[in-house]
């Protein structure tokens, strides 16, 4: 049974002329175990697809289901609890409690779950430890460097033994060797534990750790192919300049999500996707 089934599913923003179409009836499946990057300009939905998947956003419309379990009706606190036991997040800028130290920070997630201080701050320990930064643990985050804030963002990540870890940008604000760091970090988390990863990214480079590459244009997905272990994915080099040539078909299909997405009155304004300036975002 696949990890992720995804049918169907759009998202958009806003209303009547102001309509931001974010996914555009989008359609994927992840196995368990899968490493997956995903790439596309800026604005293309990446985030917003994450944030579906993981149940921090809900789709205007379409199927959603987590592990076979339809998740669309879930009340907010069984999907709050299933995102607590299932997903880990990895963000761009860390999203690291200034005011704890880093073991306070990756014992948080633990809070829910009833366990005593010393057994939590146990458990957060030893993820430090894997992670490689147990040395830090009494640290606050800005005493950190890039990369080890960020290691310290993945072991707050995987204190609940997610099955699925979601890093959005995860070297965005990182240099090279950092940007090492965390990604053959996530490589050897996805190793052992064959925990499913998704990853968004601007740097081809990056593809090497994938097994399998989604390109995104427009908030649908344009390309989804499997890729070698090493070898920098065909595609991801060209991915931000050759955008591909919008036709009446693809705009038809945005308003047809927008329609089903707002069954009461329909507008009497045409629609229209938010266009965005491509931009040649250096890749870090
Ligand atoms: N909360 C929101 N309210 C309104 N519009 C939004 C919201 N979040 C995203 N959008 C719009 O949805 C579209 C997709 O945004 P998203 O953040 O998913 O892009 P992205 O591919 O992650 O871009 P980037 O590479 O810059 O991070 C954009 O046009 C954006 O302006
Ligand atoms: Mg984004």
């Amino acid at each position: 049974m696949a990890l992720i089934k995804l049918e169907g599913v759009s998202k958009l923003y806003g209303f009547g002329d102001a309509t931001t179409v974010a996914l555009d009836e989008v359609n994927l499946v992840i196995e368990k175990g899968e490493f997956i990057a995903v790439m596309g300009p800026s604005g293309s939905g990446k985030s917003t697809l994450m944030h579906v998947i993981g149940l921090i956003d809900r789709p205007s419309n379409g199927r959603y289901m987590f592990e076979g379990r339809s998740v669309a009706r879930l009340k907010p606190d069984q999907s709050a609890k299933l995102r607590r036991d299932s997903i880990g997040f990895i963000f761009q800028s860390f999203n690291l409690l200034n005011r704890l130290t880093i073991l306070e920070n990756v014992a948080l997630p633990l809070a829910y779950k009833g366990m005593s201080l010393s057994k939590r701050y146990k458990q957060a320990s030893a993820v430090l430890e894997r992670v490689g930064i147990q040395s830090r643990e009494y640290f606050y985050p800005y005493q950190l460097s890039g990369g080890q804030a960020q290691c310290a963002s993945i072991a707050r990540a995987l204190v609940n033994n997610p099955k699925l870890i979601i890093a959005d940008e995860p070297t965005g604000n990182l240099d090279s060797s950092g940007s090492r760091l965390v990604m053959e970090l996530l490589t050897e988390i996805h190793k052992t534990a064959n925990t499913t990863i998704i990853f968004v990214t601007h740097n081809p480079e990056l593809t090497r750790y994938a097994s399998r590459v989604v390109y995104m244009h427009d908030g649908a997905i344009i390309h989804d192919e499997k890729t070698a272990f090493g070898s920098v994915a065909p595609r991801a080099r060209q991915v931000l300049y050759t955008l591909p040539v919008k036709t009446v078909e693809d705009d038809l299909a945005g308003v047809s999500a927008l329609m089903k997405a707002i069954p009461s009155k329909p507008s009497r304004h045409r629609t229209k996707k938010k266009r965005k300036v491509v931009s040649r975002k250096a890749a870090k």
